[in-house]
């Protein structure tokens, strides 16, 4: 061990390895709290898949129905979630949303408003009442607006464009981090006394998704190489409605504010097909469901002309569309050729927000590996087997506030970290290895093939057959990936970039299946052919957990926690 290191070291009280939604409210968190605050950026800061939260922020607010509050919010997020929720963070979520979203008010976030004057507020699926405080659908972008101002203004240090490929330890905790800069390839030592995860989500593994270049598990993944728990890894959301054509844009989120507007769903006889699969709530079903039924359509020769479903909004004047509904008009005027105010799009799932990651602690977001905090979609816990939409914001901006206290408080107890070189020197090791190999394959065929084995093995429907073959497939991927081969110099390279990326999808995508095989019921976003009920006496009662063990992945299962009274009343209908 030493404090010195042949590369470029910083030092700071709390590192923060994300610049999403979680990572500017942790690091805003943590400067308040009088800490030294670096927050570190795979991409651009302010580019991160938060802003693809277009529809609004889930708030208790109670400014357009009055009769809600955070018990109906707590309610519908474990009703949503079948249960598999962490009670109390969706508990201190529901509670604390609220004055999350007053304080971003004044911070300058510029909400849409009701007659009144009050933050407006929309309907989404799975949520009783209008809760959906947004931004016309640019709800997302506003708030990382409002935080980066902030948090800029406040003092933390960014460091952009820099990929981190291990966290390091002292044996015992988290001291800090190893990473490149991606545009010279020179490495970087950050050391910390706490480090926050605020890496957000695992869509690359899948071909069909929302998620951009980023998001690839590199959070889950370098936390579980350290040594923290992963939990309930099946439980991967598919949103309804993505972009289905023209193909360079399949994926590409169509926000849920359309179905919360009124925009309605048809397959390719013109039926209003969520009659058949949830009649009271229709379009404004839950994502799993409306998903599954979209699916559904499709599968039995109902589709749109593009392998899709029609999303109508046309009926609602066109004023009206544009108002509420300005980046829609756009995407679809400028990507397809298609008139939203004119006509149907054409929608169908893509791969869109994980359910599971970092095993965390509801008060404080630590992870089970002491030094190590975890928030948004990097964490487990809050949203069960099931998200709501506009749940997540609110997720980023409750837990995101208690990382950065959490670790703010963690690291101002904590010595000074001391860097193991041997760690470093392993890490730099792995990272050049694939400009040494005289042969080998290309990272992004193996990388297109992983995304074949996830989207078409490990998808909407999953069953034990295919599955089966998804791991066979993964290991002969683990194998391919161990000797890809990568050109040219370290100077921005992105093959290069992957090939580390490679290993972190491989590692969340092997999680997700085992996880997903282990659990022989269909609950939330998980729905298994071969146990399509929910097994209240078995799979109720516990969650999936992942650890490493050696060169091994092991999975075990952990006992739901009990929901203590008042919260249990509240619930007496789910049971
Ligand atoms: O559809 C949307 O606007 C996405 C929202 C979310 O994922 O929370």
């Amino acid at each position: 061990m030493t404090n010195q290191t042949k590369y470029e070291t910083h030092e700071h009280d709390v590192l923060i390895i994300g610049a999403g939604g979680a990572g500017l409210r942790a690091a805003i968190e943590g400067l308040a709290a009088g800490a030294r605050v670096a927050v570190v950026s795979k991409s651009l800061l302010g580019k991160a898949h938060t802003v693809m939260a277009e529809g609004g922020i889930a708030a208790a607010m109670a400014n357009v129905d009055k009769a809600d509050s955070w018990r109906t919010h707590f309610r519908d997020t474990m009703r949503g979630g079948k249960l598999m929720n962490n009670w109390r963070m969706a508990q201190l979520h529901a509670q604390e949303a609220p004055e999350r979203v007053r304080e971003l008010e004044q911070w300058g976030a510029l909400f849409d408003r009701t007659s009144d004057g009050d933050i407006l507020q929309r309907a989404f699926g799975g949520h009783t009442f209008k809760r959906l405080c947004h931004v016309g659908d640019r709800t997302g972008l506003e708030m990382i607006r409002t935080l980066q101002d902030r948090g800029v203004q406040m003092g933390f240090d960014v460091f952009m464009e820099c990929t981190i490929i291990r966290l390091l330890t002292d044996g015992k905790r988290v001291v800090g981090a190893f990473g490149y800069w991606r545009e010279q390839g020179r490495f970087v030592v950050l050391k910390a006394k706490a480090v926050v995860m605020a890496t957000g989500g695992i869509g690359k593994a899948w071909r069909v998704t929302s998620n951009s270049w980023e998001y690839t598990g590199d959070g889950m993944a370098l936390a579980y190489d350290a040594g923290a728990e992963l939990l309930d890894m099946e439980f991967v959301q598919f949103h309804p409605t993505g972009m289905v054509w023209p193909p360079g844009v399949q994926g590409i989120l169509v926000t849920e504010a359309v179905r919360g507007e009124g925009g309605i769903l048809r397959n390719k006889e013109g039926q209003r097909f969520m009659e058949k699969y949830d009649p009271k709530r229709m379009e404004l079903s839950t994502r799993d469901v409306v998903a599954r039924s979209i699916y559904t359509e499709v599968r039995e020769g109902r589709g749109s002309e593009h392998g899709g479903a029609y999303l109508d909004i046309s009926h609602k004047p066109a004023e009206y569309v544009k108002q509420k509904l300005p980046s829609m008009y756009h995407q679809f005027k400028e990507l397809a050729d298609v008139d939203i105010t004119k006509g149907p799009m054409e929608v169908g799932p893509t791969c869109h927000y994980m359910m599971g990651g970092i095993k965390v602690e509801a008060e404080t977001a630590a992870s089970s590996l002491p030094g190590l905090f975890a928030a948004g979609e990097a964490a487990a816990g809050l949203h069960g087997a099931n998200r709501l939409g506009g749940n997540s914001l609110s997720d980023l901006l409750v837990f995101g506030r208690r990382a950065g206290l959490g670790a703010a408080a963690y690291a101002s107890k904590a010595p000074a970290a001391s860097i193991d070189d041997a760690q470093i020197a392993e890490a730099e090791r792995d990272m050049l290895a694939p400009f040494d190999r005289g042969e080998g394959e290309n990272p992004y065929t193996v990388h297109r093939d992983l995304q074949e084995v996830m989207q078409n093995l490990v998808g909407i429907f999953r069953v034990e057959e295919d599955m089966t073959k998804a791991m066979g497939e993964l290991e002969k991927l683990k194998a391919r990936a161990a000797r890809v081969r990568v050109e040219g110099s370290r100077l921005f390279n992105p093959g290069w970039h992957l090939s580390k990326d490679l290993k972190s999808m491989l590692t969340v995508s092997e999680a997700v299946t085992r996880s997903a095989m282990a659990r022989k019921e269909s609950r939330g976003a998980h729905s298994r052919i071969d146990f399509p009920k929910l097994d209240e006496q078995v799979w109720g009662r516990q969650h999936n957990l992942i650890t490493r063990d050696g060169a091994g992945m092991k999975l075990q299962q952990i006992p739901v926690d009990a929901i203590p009274g008042e919260l249990n009343e509240l619930l007496a209908d789910e049971k």
